[in-house]
């Protein structure tokens, strides 16, 4: 398995470190014998996570001018505009010529009609966010020349801290899987899979943040059951959150191991740990990620 961590691993303006030889999305495309015009990124649907792209890729030093994004909601139009004064936002893709590549970033439902619309635009590469949608589907529903990769990122994405996972689809070349390391780099860390690990990522990456969440959630809880206020228990257990994160990705510690040094014999979290582990906390972690899983395979349209 090969991993592309960090955001912005690949500048935009030059060669990705880790893909020798790859020239970046920013080629030149010869529309015609007399006209060269350089291709932009087509993002079709500017929501939560096409929003979050357009400012992972910014960060990594895209400019504006290299994206233009459809987002067929005035309102949301508008709210990418005042986000993203610069950036070309459209409502549909009529008249857009000058991209080779697309993220498609819209909910499933729509995912057939905005792979149609694409056929009309020259587009050859693309990136499929969409859960559950198969590339099998997504092939039929585009040109047949057209690379796709299709990804399951997280919502960690839209503050750059995502983990995706990306597979390649039957006409995807390595060029093509580098493009879509550097695209989701811009939000986080990126590992390759088969697609038909896609769905136990949805299972444990996709919808974790969740669990973590209830894992706050209930320690707010707890501690305010022995005693602390509302507002230092959220405290407390949100930095706990993020420092033992920090801890675990900066100490390249094992979990095991880092547990193992919290835990004196006879102490106090000795006696926490007791209690989740009688009480089954791993069975239970590993049950919601299954059902998670078979969830997500169910789903698939
Ligand atoms: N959010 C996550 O955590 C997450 C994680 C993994 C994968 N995904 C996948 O990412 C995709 C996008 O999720 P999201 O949370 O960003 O959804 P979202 O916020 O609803 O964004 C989708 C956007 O696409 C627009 N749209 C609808 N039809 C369109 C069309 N034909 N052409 C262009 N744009 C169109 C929608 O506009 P309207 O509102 O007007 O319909 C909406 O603004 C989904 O397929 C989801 O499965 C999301």
């Amino acid at each position: 398995m090969r991993t592309a961590r960090g955001a912005g691993d690949a500048g935009r303006s030059g060669k990705c470190d880790r893909c020798p030889g790859f020239l970046g999305p920013r080629r030149v495309i010869i529309l015609s014998s007399v006209r060269l015009m350089e291709s932009r990124l087509l993002i079709v649907g500017g929501g939560r996570m096409g929003g979050a792209l357009v400012h992972g890729l910014l960060a990594a030093q895209w400019r504006s001018a290299d994206i233009v994004v459809v987002e067929p909601s005035a309102e949301r139009r508008s709210e990418l505009a005042a986000e993203f004064p610069v950036l070309e936002v459209r409502a549909d893709v009529t008249g857009i010529d000058d991209v080779d590549a697309a993220v498609l970033a819209v909910k499933p439902a729509v995912g057939e009609q905005a792979c149609r619309a694409l056929s009309t635009t020259g587009v050859n590469r693309v990136l499929s966010i969409m859960a559950g949608v198969p590339l099998a589907r997504l092939e039929s529903w585009l040109a047949p020349s057209t690379a796709v990769v299709r990804a399951m990122p997280n919502t960690p994405a839209t503050v750059r801290a995502g983990v995706s996972a990306i597979a390649a689809g039957s006409g995807a070349a390595e060029a093509d899987l580098q493009w879509a390391e550097e695209l989701l780099g811009a939000v986080g860390h990126v590992v390759r899979l088969p697609e038909g690990s896609l769905d136990a990522v949805t299972g444990l990456s996709g919808s974790g943040p969740a669990y973590v969440f209830l894992v706050v959630e209930a320690l707010i809880g707890a501690g305010m059951a022995v005693g602390l206020s509302q507002e230092v228990s959220r405290e407390l257990a949100t930095d706990t959150l993020v420092g033992a994160a920090r801890l675990l990705v900066e100490s390249g510690q094992t979990p095991e191991s880092l547990r193992e040094q919290v835990t004196s014999p006879g102490g106090t979290t000795e006696a926490g740990l007791r209690v989740l582990e009688e009480r089954g906390v791993r069975v239970a972690i590993t049950a919601a990620v299954a059902a998670a899983t078979e969830r997500s395979r169910q789903m698939a349209v």
